[in-house]
């Protein structure tokens, strides 16, 4: 079995496309073993990982943890507020104590763009961003790509449509870097006050309506409003961002018709998309959910294995 070429998983930008689809077909292992009912298995005994969250998560932090202790890992998580992040320690005294309790891997979600790759520069363990700022947030897209696959067969040639506020996303510049490297072709549209200065250099292929934007798409990736990062500059309120730019039945008719939907999570509904898509045969919301415990999975185990490799070199 081929390796991981790379220590850390920081983003998509920088990551090999071997490393993309050994991550994807490692994935499938997993899923298979996450729903075949025996969801233990001995890949990561011995190991010890570590999240380290300083902003709210719901599936990227419990999909480590549970990902974690299924491939019978140690597995613990410190947050920002319960931790001595808040009497004033800075990160990097933070992670240099955490890999002195031996940790392998250290999943870290910061507000600043960049905090991930910082650390991986200082410390022992290999890291992984579980989002940083408005950079990256490698592992979703990552799980995006892995359900495109198992429900397209592929990702070449398909396209693929994001809609919503790209300039704050790194959903977004994840799916872009990766999606754009695996052969699909990506558009993007939303306000134009969310949309960031010359993002067709990034290879996409940028329209002013959503309806523009969805025709013949084979997948539609919605995000989220993030209304923590947003100022009424940018956007009047959610009412007309949905009026504007959310995905109804009529929008959805536009695309391919066997189109799916897709979302990272959490969802405004009725803001990005309306109930019935999100709970309609073409949402795969749900599955993406199980799919990032299959892709943390094989994440835990490339890395793990490809440290235990190097150390017997
Ligand atoms: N998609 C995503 O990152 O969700 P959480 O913020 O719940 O981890």
């Amino acid at each position: 079995m081929s390796a991981l070429k790379s220590k850390h998983i920081l983003g998509l930008f920088d990551m090999p496309v071997d490393d993309i689809q050994l991550i994807l077909k490692t994935a499938g292992s997993m899923k298979y073993m996450l729903t075949s009912g025996n969801k233990r298995g001995p890949h990561l005994q011995g190991k010890s990982i570590v999240t380290l969250f300083y902003e709210n998560s719901t599936r990227t932090r419990l999909s480590f943890e549970l990902a974690s202790k299924y491939l019978g890992a140690s597995a613990a998580n410190i947050s920002a507020s319960g931790s001595s992040v808040s009497k004033g320690e800075t990160l990097l005294d933070t992670a240099r104590t955490i890999n002195m309790m031996g940790a392998d891997v250290i999943v870290i979600r910061h507000p600043m763009s960049g905090a991930p790759r910082f650390l991986s520069k200082h410390i022992k363990a290999s890291v992984i961003n579980a989002g940083d700022g408005m950079n990256e947030h490698p592992t979703q897209a990552l799980l995006d790509m892995y359900t495109i696959m198992e429900k397209k067969g592929a990702i070449s040639g398909l396209n693929v449509c994001i809609l919503g506020d790209i300039y704050h996303s790194r959903v977004a510049r994840s799916n872009i870097w990766g999606l754009t490297k695996m052969g699909a072709k990506v558009s993007v549209a939303g306000p134009a006050t969310l949309l960031p200065p010359q993002i067709e250099k990034m290879g996409v292929k940028v329209f002013g309506t959503v309806q523009q934007a969805i025709i013949d798409a084979d997948v539609i990736i919605n995000l989220r409003i993030q209304a923590e990062r947003l100022s009424h500059c940018l956007l009047p309120s959610l009412r007309e961002y949905s009026r504007f730019y959310g995905v109804d039945r009529k929008i959805l008719s536009l695309a391919k018709k066997d189109a799916i939907i897709l979302h990272p999570g959490p969802v405004n509904r009725g803001v990005e998309l309306t109930s019935d898509i999100i709970d309609g045969d073409s949402s795969f919301i749900n599955e993406q959910v199980t799919n990032g415990v299959a892709v943390r999975m094989a994440l835990l185990f490339l890395l793990t294995r490809r440290s235990t490799d190097e150390a017997a070199c």
